[in-house]
């Protein structure tokens, strides 16, 4: 008997039902594809530039090290994140990505039946990593694009675990101030987990926009996730974290694999984390890339909802992924949002200015084409 065969009967329901995350295009695989010579990535909300010098080095150097296992306990690399954030190492947990360590949040806490409350369309581990565990995700629907913490409230029950706030939330760029903030962890029943998904911060200069770690170190029951995918230019590397209560990062390092992250992403990670004027230059570029991008899309009609991120997310009709393949054939990879739960939208990365205005220049000759007869 094949596997074939048995797969239906094999597989556990959680995981035959799963729809699982679709990652945005590699950008060899649109040229050879389309046979195009110059392709735009500006899908997946990477930053547009690559890792810190001090990064590269650090790669270089532990290179030659690769015969040895990573150090499984990070110790490096939370004891400086431990410093920066004024936090105890024992509250700090890496992982491989900050998407990793969704997973292990996941895995520690969700039995099957158990829920978790996230809005909707968001980042879509949250609802996967429920679903592969037999869980149950509540999606609460945005209000005007952004998560309706109200709502949330009411959609928390006695089997809720984990209450995710996507900060600013993916795919909308969208995020809830201090006083909303405040009134919601006030609310919030006391054997709930708030989880502040925090994987743009470092791009964001708006005063109402709170620094989770404010409210773990003023007690209350939440983890912070941070990431060096976006700013620090290392998604490749898979490195993120979690600044948390100690209990829980001693429980995250009973399901995460001994050596999720590995000795690359802790070296380079590591290294990022002394340039505080990169990181105030490439904040500054993406403040002005912002307002660039969303001036090109309302140029073309299009009307972003309100980013303080590093992307921009517009709806753009029933099904965006049409324009998603127009876009594509033109040399430049958006975003389509029907994973996150928005079919109708694509969601636009801020590249450099060269990129943003080659993004211009497609949907030019993309809307232009639609009008013709
Ligand atoms: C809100 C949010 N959380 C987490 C992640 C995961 O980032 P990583 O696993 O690369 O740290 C992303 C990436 O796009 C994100 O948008």
């Amino acid at each position: 008997m094949s596997f074939a065969e048995i797969a239906d009967s094999f597989f556990k329901p959680a995981v035959q039902d799963l729809v699982p995350y679709e990652p945005g295009k590699p950008v060899e695989e649109v040229q050879r594809e389309l046979g195009l010579e110059r392709v735009v990535k500006l899908a997946s909300n990477e930053g547009p530039f690559g890792p810190f010098p001090a990064a590269l080095e650090a790669i270089e150097r532990e290179a030659r090290g690769l015969n040895r296992y990573p150090d499984g306990g990070a110790w490096r690399l939370r004891t400086a994140l431990a410093e920066l954030h004024d936090v105890r190492f024992e509250e700090i947990a890496p992982g491989a990505g900050s998407d990793g360590v969704v997973d292990y949040l996941s895995q520690l806490a969700l039995d099957p039946g158990d829920e978790i409350v996230c809005g909707w369309p968001s980042f879509p581990s949250y609802v996967i990593d429920a679903l592969k565990l037999g869980a149950v995700p509540r999606r609460v629907p945005l209000r005007d694009h952004r998560y309706d913490l109200d709502a949330m409230l009411e959609a928390i029950g006695p089997k809720t675990k984990l209450v995710y706030v996507c900060h600013p939330n993916n795919p909308t760029g969208t995020m809830n101030t201090r006083s909303e903030l405040d009134m919601f962890l006030d609310q919030v029943p006391g054997h709930v987990l708030t989880v502040l998904d925090q994987a743009y911060y470092e791009y964001i200069d708006d005063p109402e926009y709170v620094d989770g770690l404010e409210y773990l170190k003023a007690g209350r029951k939440v983890v912070v996730l941070r990431t060096f995918s976006k700013i620090y230019g290392l998604a490749g590397l898979r490195v993120g974290y979690a600044v948390g209560p100690a209990e829980l990062v001693t429980a995250i390092g009973k399901v995460r694999r001994a050596f999720d992250v590995n000795s690359f992403a802790q070296a380079a990670a590591l290294a990022s984390l002394d340039a505080p004027d990169e990181l105030a230059r490439r904040r500054a570029a993406n403040a002005v890339g912002l307002v660039q991008l969303e001036g090109i899309m309302r140029e073309h009609g299009l009307e972003p909802s309100p980013s303080v991120a590093n992307f921009l997310f517009a709806e753009v009709g029933e099904d965006s992924r049409p324009l998603f393949e127009q876009l594509l054939r033109e040399g430049v990879i958006v975003r389509p949002t029907g994973g996150f739960g928005a079919p109708g939208a694509i969601r636009v990365t801020v590249g450099t200015a060269e990129e943003n205005s080659l993004f211009s220049e497609a949907l030019e000759r993309v809307l232009s084409a639609a009008v013709q007869p």
